[in-house]
């Protein structure tokens, strides 16, 4: 190709870029959306007239971003059942104000029922927590994990298989997330009204597929110690 094949005359536009956009991945996404729509369709005509008109999920998902652990898919679930927040390595963290303000309105708004932590095996953002190497801005984020290490140096330094080791920190990751919850002012106000709100913590194993849960489930500020159990929150946050 030369300059004049590679430029479109009228705007400028390098041809290059077109045909990345019309690479075959990219036209799969459009071509498998309309086969989907099609195939939901045939199945109920009504499908998306009804799922237009709102949404009321009972599960709030916080996950990894990693490509293998979609939260409708691996819990068999139909679109406007889960309401999902991912990010790497699934870290709550309390100055997260995107992670704030979905907890904040499925909890609030939605009303959900449960909310779901759920790590996964062969995480790559925990096993790089677990090195020193640099990765770039990503290491600012990674620092939280590093801090659960920090916290469970004893028992993770005595395994010395690597994978073991790396797979450890992925179930010590998600309870410390499910313990971030617990400690926001959102989840603690919730259950001074509600009883009906559990936070849980799961590990996907992707070689099986299937779930495991870490028996970490909470319902009630009571064990969270005396400077996270906030007391009577509404009033406080008022003032
Ligand atoms: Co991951």
């Amino acid at each position: 190709m030369n300059n004049t094949e590679n430029k479109n005359e009228k705007n400028g536009i390098d041809t290059k870029s077109i045909t990345l956009a019309q690479s075959a991945s990219y036209n799969k996404l459009k071509k498998n959306n309309s086969e989907w729509v099609a195939k939901r369709v045939k199945e109920d005509p009504e499908f998306f007239t009804k799922l237009a008109q709102g949404q009321s999920p009972e599960v709030l998902w916080i996950g990894c971003s990693d490509s293998r652990v979609p939260a409708n898919e691996v819990t068999g679930t139909q679109p406007g059942e889960v309401f999902v927040h991912r990010n790497i390595a699934n870290v709550c963290v309390h100055s997260d104000m995107n992670m704030l303000s979905v907890l904040d309105y499925a909890v609030n708004v939605l009303k959900v029922k449960h909310v779901i932590v759920a790590g996964h095996y062969g995480c790559g953002g925990v096993a790089a927590a677990l090195s020193n190497k640099q990765f770039g801005i990503i290491d600012n984020w990674l620092r939280h994990i590093k801090d659960v290490y920090r916290l469970h140096a004893n028992e993770l330094d005595r395994i010395t298989d690597d994978k073991a080791k790396v797979n450890r920190l992925v179930e010590l990751n998600v309870t410390e997330q499910v313990y971030n919850l617990c400690k926001t002012s959102i989840i603690q106000n919730a259950w001074m009204n509600r009883t009906d709100l559990e936070v849980h913590g799961w590990v996907i194993d992707i070689s099986s597929g299937l779930i495991k849960d870490l028996g970490v489930s909470s319902s009630n500020s009571h064990n969270l110690g005396y400077v996270y159990e906030f007391d009577n929150v509404e009033a406080t946050a008022a003032h």
